[in-house]
């Protein structure tokens, strides 16, 4: 007999076949009707069963999480609600759920609850379908660049650089931390270390991703990254995952090209393959913002907010002009802003991201030529000697969703930044090699990709677009 996933019974709706099918109870009602999902699709399956054929103990044994293997004739369905059922012949338990301890139970479940149940949470219908688009997402990444000339590239993890310069490194160390050796003047001596000097985890693999764009051309790596930044935020992870393309004789211009059309490719490949997910999380949507004000409520459902993203251009504006729009809007003269908007030179907080995209350009932006002392050493010096050329990419509800540069490819340049930044120039002697040897313009970025999860599926937290999120205070499972 052939076994097929719930999603090939109501596909290919094989009328009249014997088929066999397994998943877990998602309801059961009035004594006879079975609804059973395997993941395979947000919908499921019925299995009518008429257990007064059956041995009684298995009545007894069918509730909400139990999983199942279901034999029987797949017939039209007689009730509404769905088009094809199984007229089960042989019902098989695998495992029972008992109902006084099983926490997911078939009603509505508080977002914050199911964290706490993370491992259970990916049998209700919201987790599903978030994980399903997240897994089409990725799969969008890799498509993407593998058909535009991209080669995949694996950065370390464990790494002697800090690529950002923030500080923000999670300790990588076998030594014992009730003995921890020291050198002469009281340092912890790292030399008797694993590695013989001091490692952390990587924020980022563009340093090293820029190594291999110097010799493959375009590369990319998507991988996990790690910043051990204290934000309690609904848009920040302690490990996140990461893309980051690195070309090889691109410039900013190029740069913002390659980005605007990933984001549009990758998105464009979600809603012509998450349909159901993508209408079933819209549905959820647009229940929770019925229990919100009016003003509150999003201008676009989230199918139409994807197809805007997809079908229109990104907006790009100089930090400059940003920061002329910002001090002479609303908010900022209002005093709205928790971070007033006073002079160029400022960093961007997220309310004037949010700001500059859902109120005054109404669509993505792309914001470049930033200040270079808010911004990381390796990014290229303008003529102006003042700003340098970054771009963030920033979208309606999450703020910077990409953020990225042109590199500076000029040796003095960057040897005089790193000086002046007081980054001990020896950590990044390979780095610097590369503007020694063959060195030209080239650019890259990094998208977020819980970031991305996030507006795909319009979750409103970034810990529930991963499977178990990391943030401070809470490494469990
Ligand atoms: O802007 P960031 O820090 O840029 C870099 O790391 C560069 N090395 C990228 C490059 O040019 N190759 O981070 C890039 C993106 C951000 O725009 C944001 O989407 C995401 O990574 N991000 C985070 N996502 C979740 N949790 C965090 N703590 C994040 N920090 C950054
Ligand atoms: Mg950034």
């Amino acid at each position: 007999m052939k076994s097929y996933s719930v999603k090939e019974l109501l596909t290919k709706q094989p009328i009249g076949e014997s088929v066999e099918v397994n998943g877990w109870v998602k309801t059961f009602r009035s004594n006879r009707f079975v609804a059973l999902n395997d993941g395979s699709t947000i919908h499921n399956l019925q299995c009518v069963v008429d257990f007064e054929n059956f041995d009684e103990e298995l009545l007894k044994q069918i509730s909400t999480g139990a999983a199942l293997k279901v034999t029987g004739t797949l017939v039209e369905s007689q009730g509404r609600g769905q088009s094809v059922e199984i007229q089960a012949t042989d019902v098989f338990v695998h495992g029972t759920a008992d109902p006084e301890t099983y926490p997911i139970q078939p009603k509505k479940h508080s977002l914050e609850f199911l964290r706490e149940k993370a491992h259970l949470r990916v049998r209700t219908n919201t987790f599903s379908a978030v994980m399903r688009v997240r897994s089409a997402l990725a799969f969008a990444v890799h498509q993407y660049f593998q058909q535009n000339g991209f080669y995949y590239m694996h950065p370390p993890i464990i790494t002697g650089s800090d690529a950002e310069g923030a500080g923000e490194m999670f300790r990588v160390s076998t030594l014992d931390p009730q003995n921890t050796p020291l050198t002469e003047d009281g340092a912890v001596d790292y030399s008797q270390d694993f590695f013989g000097k001091e490692t952390n985890l990587t924020v980022s693999g563009q340093l090293e991703a820029e190594t291999y764009a110097m010799g493959l051309g375009k590369v990319y790596t998507f991988g996990p990254t790690f910043r051990a930044e204290n934000s309690n935020t609904s848009r920040h992870l302690a490990e996140f995952w990461m893309i980051e393309p690195e070309m090889a004789f691109y410039d900013l211009d190029a740069n913002m090209d390659l980005a605007e059309d990933f984001i549009q490719s990758i998105l464009k490949y979600v809603l012509e393959n998450c349909k159901d997910d993508l209408e079933f999380l819209e549905k959820r949507l647009l229940d929770e913002e019925k229990s919100k004000p009016q003003n509150e409520r999003s201008e676009m459902a989230l199918i139409e907010k994807l197809k805007f993203i997809v079908d229109n251009n990104f907006k790009r504006v100089s930090y400059t002009e940003a920061i002329d729009i910002l001090r002479n809007s609303k908010p900022n003269k209002k005093k709205k802003f928790q971070f007033p908007i006073n002079e160029w030179g400022a960093d961007l907080q997220s309310e004037h991201e949010r700001y500059l995209v859902e109120k005054h350009f109404k669509c993505p932006v792309i914001l470049f030529d930033y200040p270079a002392n808010i911004k990381a050493f390796y990014m290229r010096l303008n003529e102006d000697g003042k700003t340098v050329r970054a771009m963030d990419v920033l979208f309606p509800g999450i703020g910077e969703i990409v953020g990225g540069s042109q590199r500076e490819e000029r040796l003095e340049v960057l040897q005089q930044k790193i000086k002046a930044l007081d980054i001990d120039e020896k950590e990044l002697w390979w780095y610097l090699d590369l503007r020694r040897f063959g060195t030209a313009v080239h650019s890259g970025f990094g998208l977020g990709f819980e970031r991305m999860v996030q507006f795909a599926t319009g979750m409103g937290n970034i810990r529930d677009v991963i499977p178990y999120p990391r943030f401070p205070q809470n490494a469990e499972f």
